[in-house]
């Protein structure tokens, strides 16, 4: 079997994803896990674009030990030091250096010529040379750009000293057959080519990321670049659980493998997901709610009979674990300590103690707590944000003939309880109103969400919303089994972000270079 490395960018492409910022600390934990599931290479940003970004590649940097960490960098100096900077003292740094190539993009974007562009570009990995053993070069658009030119930047690449070229189809123009014919030329025409890797970076514009990466598999590509959950700009990256699956479960045709563990893949789409608070759709393949869900009569007769009748892939194969202990109001901490283990959760006696109260408390709520339950719970807060505003007790007034009332009391830091009565258009509009009077905070409701947990009338609602101050953006979730209790618990969480934002400053919200 072929390896095929896998080069996971959710931390840079995907954080591209419109409403996606993510924080130092939320990077490093999607690192942490991804090394856990086993990827190859991991892009943690951009470092030149702030000064914040370069902090966090440098503290992914640090974390990572088993991974190659990688920043990005466009084809100049200034950009190669920050990169440098940001990635010296990684276990395994690397540099990707990205430059357009394509007629359009030459034309309209860089207003440069093919031989400025084959120069600049060859100038740039010549420089980083100097510090990154290892260079991946990128030429922007390369889906839209003459294939024999596009063999001519190859080739300066490999002669300036990239060890890996990566082919972007940047605006998921390409079809399979297509994709898989640039690789194919490439390997049949590019001098040296057997000297580096190939890797494939695909867009989902027409629906096609995840095809074109397996077409380009089986042209010859190294390397898969994608994000967990295909997110992404715009329409989002190849989702690196499908092209996963995909080898693993067609093994014979591809004849190639990942080295994930596909095991880690459902904790990571979920912690992706929650960290993002982009939501996995119910029909998305491999990760999505329903992807192992038998609805008519006749797919359930036959999972019965047996499963290979409708199953190609079994949800243990991700890491979905069938349920076995129940868990209720009589559960002990025993059973509550296994189940978490089971759950791949070991936690030191304090959070353990934490997590038990909190889980009592549910119970009295809820009669079946089911693991979609506890990991709710367990993941409403999965990166400690310092807690200026803690939320006390709340209460809402409401009829339909009459204005909502909300009223909250709020721990403040430095000021004790504070509380605020406020009306609004419904009862989440009023609560945020009190907690927007109690926190003095001037705020503006960018999104809010609410999806249920599990099915039923005790199901619990996890809500996420984000806040707008200044141009900066902060989400926060929120998880109860009263969705107004959840809305406000989501609210106060990315208020307390924001101003954790605010303290750092240097983060720009958006990657605003490319
Ligand atoms: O889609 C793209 O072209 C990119 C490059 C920076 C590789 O993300
Ligand atoms: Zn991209």
């Amino acid at each position: 079997m072929r390896k095929i490395y896998i080069f996971d960018t959710t931390l840079r492409d995907g954080e591209q994803s419109p409403g996606v910022n993510l924080n130092t600390r939320e990077k490093v934990e999607i690192a942490l896990q991804l090394e856990k599931l086993g990827v190859d290479r991991i892009e943690a940003g951009f470092p030149a674009a702030s000064p914040g970004d370069l902090a966090a590649v440098q503290a992914v940097a640090a974390a990572v030990k088993n991974a190659t960490v990688i920043g990005l960098a466009r084809a100049v100096e200034r950009d190669i030091d920050a990169a440098w900077e940001a990635l010296q003292h990684a276990a395994d740094p690397c540099i990707h250096i990205f430059l357009a190539t394509s007629p359009i993009h030459r034309k309209h974007k860089l207003k440069m010529e093919k031989e400025q562009v084959l120069a600049a570009a060859d100038k740039a990995i010549r420089y980083a040379k100097q510090k990154f053993a290892k260079i991946e070069f990128s030429p922007e658009d390369a889906g839209r750009t003459e294939l024999d030119f596009l063999c001519e930047v190859t080739e300066m690449a490999i002669r300036a000293g990239a060890t890996v070229v990566n082919i972007p189809d940047t605006v998921g123009y390409m079809t399979p057959a297509e994709f898989g014919n640039i690789f194919k030329t490439l390997k049949e025409q590019v001098p040296g080519i057997e000297t580096i890797q190939l890797s494939a970076h695909c867009h989902d514009d027409l629906g096609m990321a995840t095809a074109n990466a397996l077409a380009a598999i089986q042209n010859g590509a190294d390397q898969i670049e994608g994000t967990i959950n295909g997110i992404g700009e715009r329409a989002g990256n190849t989702a690196i659980e499908e092209v996963a699956l995909a080898l693993e479960t067609r093994a014979a045709l591809y004849g190639a493998k990942t080295g994930l563990k596909l095991t880690e893949i459902a904790r990571t789409s979920r912690l992706v997901s929650k960290l993002t608070g982009m939501v996995v759709p119910g029909n998305k393949a491999i990760v999505g709610a329903n992807a192992f869900a038998h609805e008519s009569g006749i797919h359930q007769d036959g999972m019965l009979k047996e499963k290979t009748t409708y199953e190609i892939i079994s949800p243990e194969t991700i890491g979905i674990k069938e349920s076995k202990l129940v868990m209720g109001k009589h559960s002990g901490r025993h059973a509550f300590r296994e189940k978490l283990l089971d759950l791949g959760y070991e936690l030191a006696d304090e959070a353990l103690n934490a997590a038990f109260a909190k889980f009592k408390d549910l119970a009295d709520r809820k009669k079946n707590v089911t693991d979609e339950d506890l990991l709710a719970m367990l993941e409403e807060k999965l990166v400690d944000t310092p807690e200026v505003f803690v939320l006390d007790t709340l209460e809402v007034h409401y009829g339909n003939r009459s204005t909502p009332k909300g009223t909250v009391s709020i721990q403040v830091e430095g000021r004790g309880v504070q509380s605020g009565t406020a009306e609004g258009n419904g009862s989440v509009d009023a609560l945020f109103n009190a907690i927007d009077l109690v926190t003095g905070e001037p705020v503006e409701l960018d999104d809010y969400s609410i999806k249920s947990v599990t099915d039923g009338k005790d199901a619990l609602g996890e809500v996420h919303v984000v806040l707008l101050q200044d141009g900066v953006s902060a989400q926060g979730r929120g998880v109860s089994t009263d969705i107004l209790e959840a809305s406000a618990r989501a609210y106060v969480d990315a208020l307390n972000r924001l101003i954790e934002k605010r303290k750092a400053p240097g983060r720009r919200d958006k990657m605003s270079l490319i």
